[in-house]
């Protein structure tokens, strides 16, 4: 079968990436997609877009969810168009986790912080003014050198083993390492655990932060699922990769960012004795919700074709009454979403993205346009569909004026469902008109 042979750009890969088994089971398969943030440029709309197999299998031994082909990694991070600050909530986020590791972890000497994957420096310049000296890894030309023009010392390359020498060997071992949103992008997880083991002072920490596979299945977070996202985690295989180099987690948190993330602090084996009881707790919630059964993601995959079905269905009744429609975000999970349902410019008019370097271009596999944020309100659209529906809190707050012009946004997941104006907005009025009865 094609989809199963490797070429140069896509390989497949047949053990688990954590513990090498061969023992894994298919979860889903999304079929052969373009890779979710391969925006086209207006003159390569004439070509053919390349796709790749999008399956995901489950380890048996480990448990580890993860792709089962990768598509080669300069081909997805060479050039690339996800800026973090193009959102302000993950500026924000990525500011105060800085500075509250420089507190608590920084110390009063002088120190290292490494960000793997450090995109244009968001998170490493919260730490100017601290004691620590920064430095990012990033394999993206273009916001490598944006990143570095900010000011942000960045090396453009993958990280591994042999930079994690040369850092060492440059500027000294690193007192954090910080790794946001990227242990999911690595194919060879024990070469990146093993240089960040390399790399680490020792009474150094590591900082994690990774989407949670438990968030993913309760939530119906399918469009997560794209080829740079190579593995989806919950805690065992994690703590698994960490002790084959002699790591442990010490402490674990749940944060809300990507839809519910683990933030996982690591430390060398030899220091932390004590676990703090929440990775007890995340452990039991794992088990609880079944991340260990096959039938949890029996029903994630009926839940996704449920929305697979819907979805469509709900867009064609507004578009066969007039209504104009476009798409709120142009993330990389928007176009898992857009073409795992099937919706193109027959659908939608277009998508709006505050991303400079995604406006005027064009979606992968939908092709539908990507437009700065002022189109939103010169095309006055009837429903907005909440592709970024991550940030709902934010873009509900700044678009009110949208919505009490009678406006409406469609949250996709876990099921399509237009979102009427919340509990406060409804209280507001009964009180207006009962005040207006009373008088
Ligand atoms: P994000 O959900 O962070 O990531 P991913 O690409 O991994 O799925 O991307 C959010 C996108 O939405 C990003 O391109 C910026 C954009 N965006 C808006 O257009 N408006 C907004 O108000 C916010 C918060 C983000
Ligand atoms: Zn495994």
């Amino acid at each position: 079968m094609a989809a199963s042979r490797s070429t140069s750009a896509c390989k497949v890969r047949r053990t688990c990436r954590v513990c090498g088994s061969l023992r894994r089971e298919p979860v889903v398969n999304l079929g052969r997609s373009p890779p979710a943030n391969a925006f086209l440029k207006p003159a390569d709309l004439a070509r053919p877009e390349p796709r790749y197999p999008l399956e995901v299998v489950r380890c048996l031994e480990c448990g580890l969810v993860q792709l089962r082909h990768v598509v080669d990694r300069s081909l997805l991070f060479r050039h690339y168009v996800y800026f973090s600050s193009a959102s302000g909530p993950m500026a924000d986020h990525f500011a105060q986790l800085a500075r509250s590791a420089a507190d608590e972890y920084g110390g009063s000497r002088p120190g290292l912080a490494v960000e793997i994957g450090s995109n244009d420096g968001t998170l490493l310049r919260a730490l100017r003014g601290s004691n620590l000296d920064v430095l990012g890894i990033e394999p993206a030309r273009n916001i490598a050198r944006y990143a570095n023009d900010q000011g942000i010392r960045t090396w453009n390359t993958f990280f591994g083993r042999e930079v994690a020498r040369r850092i060492r060997s440059r500027m000294g071992p690193a007192r954090i390492v910080f790794s946001n949103n990227v242990l999911a992008h690595i194919d060879d997880l024990h070469e990146a655990a093993g240089a960040v083991a390399d790399l680490l002072e020792p009474e150094g920490v590591w900082i994690i932060e990774v989407p949670h596979l438990a968030q993913m299945i309760e939530r119906v977070e399918f469009d997560t699922i794209y080829h740079e996202h190579l593995s989806y985690f919950s805690l065992p295989p994690i703590e698994r990769l960490l002790k084959a180099h002699g790591m442990s987690v010490e402490q674990v948190e749940e944060i809300p960012v990507h839809g519910g993330s683990l933030r996982i602090f690591v430390r060398s084996a030899a220091l932390s004795s004590r676990q703090a009881p929440n990775v007890a707790k995340v452990r039991s919630e794992e088990r609880r919700i079944g991340l260990h059964r096959a039938s949890t993601f029996r029903r994630f995959r009926v839940a996704m074709e449920g929305v697979r079905s819907s979805l469509p269905r709900l867009l064609d009744r507004l578009r066969s009454k007039g209504k104009k429609i476009v798409g709120y975000g142009a993330p990389a999970k928007g176009n898992t979403l857009l073409n795992y349902c099937g919706i193109d410019r027959r659908r939608l008019d277009f998508l709006l993205d505050t991303t400079p370097a995604k406006q005027g271009l064009f979606a992968p596999g939908s092709r539908l346009e990507v437009r700065p944020p002022a189109a939103f309100r010169s095309a006055r659209p009837d429903y907005a569909l909440l592709l970024a529906w991550n940030f709902e809190t934010e873009i509900l707050e700044r678009e009110r004026d949208y919505v009490a012009q009678g406006g409406r946004f469609i949250r996709p997941i876990p099921f399509p469902e237009v979102i009427e104006p919340g509990p406060a907005a409804r209280f507001e009025v009964v009180e207006a008109s009962s005040r207006g009865r009373a008088r």
